[in-house]
């Protein structure tokens, strides 16, 4: 449990929320999981500087939109993080736009049409904060973001440091950088070109329509696994048999096999355990090891064959 004179030092220092034992779940897609010991909201770059500074020995999680989390039913024994109305602000550039860290994608591909600037239509889809999307690379349609990042502002949360990362030094792959742990995205530039906004609002209204005819609604983190190369995890699961098998209140969705919905009842044991049986009925009957794309927050009870992961 996190000890009260380290709160009372935060909440000296932060000019954001900060909150004792908060429910995570609200924060997530998924909305299932427990606690938060402590939950900072950070409005300023100092609110971060004195995170890192005031942490000691506790643990630090970054959460950004939620939606490609699964907190544990037991929470999550440490800080975690989040950026405040501070870092939601963007600006036009010679080149494209600056995002702060909490801009929402979709609203920021709504920005790029109203700006005439092409490029970012993609994002629309995405519920994803840029800051989260920048550490994962999140990407839809055969583009992602390392296709439109010229450089990236993170403030590194293990040391209170903060750096440029260009584009080339992130190390990017399918749904991977190597920002490093506590790597906060603060801000970073998208390069765009100019385009009518009206062409570009219509691609944007496409991919949303596809995304609605394509993939379920409900809680859910969306993808659950990374596609393995040269096939996909969503063909993989569906072959394998598990479309619309459950584990309690969850289930593999009927719509696309690599989701997983969470029902009202549903808890992160429940998600949890029916992640563990959809890997191993793919390891099964086509011997692949898919690896997930949701990351996992907390304990997690462990599962026979597959690794247990306690992620802060
Ligand atoms: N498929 C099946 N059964 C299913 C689902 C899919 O056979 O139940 C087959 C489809 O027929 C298709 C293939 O699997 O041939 C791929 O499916 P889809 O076109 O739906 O794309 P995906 O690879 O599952 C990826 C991203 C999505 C992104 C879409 C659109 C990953 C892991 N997922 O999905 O990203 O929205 O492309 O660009 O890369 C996310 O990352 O959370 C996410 C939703």
């Amino acid at each position: 449990m996190t000890d009260a004179a380290t709160v009372e030092r935060l909440r000296a220092r932060v000019t954001g929320r900060v909150d004792v034992d908060a429910p995570l779940a609200p924060l997530t897609t998924f909305r299932v999981g427990g606690p938060a010991d402590v939950m900072v909201e950070a409005e300023t770059e100092d609110d971060l500087r004195a995170v890192a500074e005031l942490r000691g020995d506790l643990p630090i999680a970054i959460v950004g939109r939620g939606s490609n989390l699964l907190v544990s039913d037991d929470g999550f024994r440490g800080i975690a993080i989040r950026l405040g109305r501070g870092f939601r602000d963007h600006e036009r550039t010679d080149d494209g736009l600056v995002f702060g860290g909490a801009v929402q994608l979709p609203a920021g591909a709504r920005l790029t049409a109203r700006y005439g600037l092409t490029g970012f239509e993609f994002a629309a889809e995405i519920p994803a904060t840029f800051g989260g999307a920048v550490r994962m690379n999140a990407g839809a349609h055969g583009r992602s973001m390392s296709d439109v990042l010229a450089w990236t502002d993170v403030i590194d949360l293990a040391s209170g440091d903060g750096r440029r990362v260009t584009v080339a030094d992130l190390g990017y792959a399918y749904r991977h950088s190597e920002l490093r742990p506590l790597d906060l995205v603060t801000r970073g530039e998208i390069v765009l070109a100019p385009d009518d906004g009206s062409a570009v609002g219509e691609r944007i209204a496409s991919f949303l329509r596809w995304r609605r005819e394509n993939q379920p609604p409900g809680r859910s983190a969306g993808s659950v696994f990374k596609n393995p190369p040269d096939d996909s995890a969503g063909r993989l699961i569906d072959a394998a048999g598990m479309k619309g098998a459950r584990a309690g209140g969850a289930q593999v969705s009927p719509v696309h096999a690599n989701f997983i919905v969470a029902g009202p009842d549903a808890t992160a044991t429940d998600v949890w355990t029916l992640i563990a049986a959809m890997r191993s009925a793919v390891v099964r009957t086509s011997g692949v090891e898919l690896e997930p794309e949701v990351r996992f927050l907390g304990a997690f009870p462990e599962v026979e064959g597959w690794l247990r992961v306690v992620e802060t």
